[in-house]
């Protein structure tokens, strides 16, 4: 919970659906671990939806709900680290208003995610909103002073510009300590050394090279767009039908043939979670697998069926603790209820700091 001595994450997902096994493997993972040395924060951005999909409101609720009961079967808990939903937290809209004053029309239009998301969405033309994503993002990540913020390597340029803003920031509006008065007095929320500023400079925490989950097509990358994707969510018959259609070494017509195990998603799935089913054999039994696959002793019906063993091994657990979650239905809005109140707190003493800093408490 809040500990002074714990440095602050903060890092997030938009509400846009469930999430998928290359969540787990790009982020998730990482973040049921760093819940034990960080302060951590996890917003729900559903503002940030707006950006690109202003129509589509009346999904949010539920994909809000399914993100948090995600979340909550990998093991991200409530007692330890503070899950909340942007849109509850005003102060979050009234930081990003001040902040776009710091970062200018140019510069953001340079993010290079803007023309990567405009191609994506179909996008001729981008809102104010859009434009200012990275800034309410800075405005996320600033409310709570957090000090790192875990994401991948597509969001580095939106923490550089979230960096710019803190930094602008602390220059236009410096903390002008009273003498006599220390730094911790005079904050609300003293927080680690911040130079001169109220602001913490926060930096990005990227993971080294994890590489990208493929999709069951084969294809780099799972994502919900590609229809490729096996969810945290999905029953035992639903990943029974996608691991047997998925693609393997397409170069190989029989289970007789010498086959290719680099960069075939059934073996790339397999790396990814023989060592998360708890069971030590699924690590011995894919080394095995690979071998024969390699020398042409096995088919691919064997070698699915062993991944659909691995990824149930992996799943039944989460679908226990998601199944535990549901079955409370105040629950998930328990917890999100005391993630805003925390949140909340944070932010408003933040808010105070940023007035009177800029001599605007009045
Ligand atoms: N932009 C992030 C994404 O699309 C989601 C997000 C919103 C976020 N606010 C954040 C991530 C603050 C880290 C910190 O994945």
């Amino acid at each position: 919970m809040i500990d002074m001595n714990k440095k602050r994450i903060l890092t997030g997902d938009r509400p846009t659906g469930k999430l998928h096994l290359g969540h787990y493997v790009g982020s998730l993972k990482n973040r049921v671990k760093l819940q034990d040395e960080y302060d951590c924060y996890f917003i729900i951005a559903d503002l940030h939806t707006l950006t690109t999909a202003p129509e589509k409101t009346g999904e949010l609720k539920e994909n809000i709900r399914e993100l948090v009961l995600d979340y909550l079967s990998i093991g991200i808990d409530p007692a330890k680290s503070t899950v909340y939903v942007q849109s509850q937290i005003p102060e979050v809209a009234e930081l990003a208003v001040i902040f776009s004053n710091l970062a200018t029309v140019p510069r953001l239009q340079r993010v290079p995610t803007l023309k990567d998301v405009m191609r994506d969405a179909d996008i001729k033309i981008p809102s104010l909103g859009l434009l200012g994503y990275p800034v309410l993002q800075a405005a996320d990540i600033l409310m709570v002073k957090a000090d790192l913020v875990p994401v991948g390597r597509d969001q580095a340029s939106h923490i550089e510009v979230t960096r710019e803003i803190a930094r602008e920031f602390n220059r236009l509006y410096p903390l002008v300590l009273t003498p006599g008065v220390s730094r911790a007095e005079s904050l609300r929320t003293p927080g680690v050394d911040m130079g001169s500023g109220v602001f913490p400079i926060p930096e990005a925490l990227i993971p080294e090279d994890i590489g990208t989950l493929p999709g069951t097509d084969g294809r780099v990358k799972m994502s919900k767009s590609a229809g490729n994707v096996i969810n945290l969510s999905d029953d035992s018959q639903a990943i029974k039908k996608k691991v047997m259609g998925m693609y393997t070494d397409p170069s190989r017509i029989h289970g007789t043939e010498p086959g290719n195990v680099e960069e075939n998603p059934v073996f790339v799935y397999l790396d990814a979670f023989a060592s998360e089913t708890g069971d030590k054999q699924h690590v011995t039994r894919t080394e095995q697998y690979k071998e024969r696959y390699r020398k042409g002793t096995v088919g691919d019906i064997e070698v699915k069926e062993f991944l659909f063993e691995v990824l149930e091994g992996f799943l039944q657990p989460l679908r226990k603790k998601r199944a535990e979650f549901e079955e409370k239905a105040e629950l998930v809005d328990q917890i999100l209820k005391e993630g805003t109140e925390r949140a909340r707190t944070e932010a408003q003493r933040t808010l105070a700091d940023v007035r009177m800093v800029m001599k605007i408490d009045y």
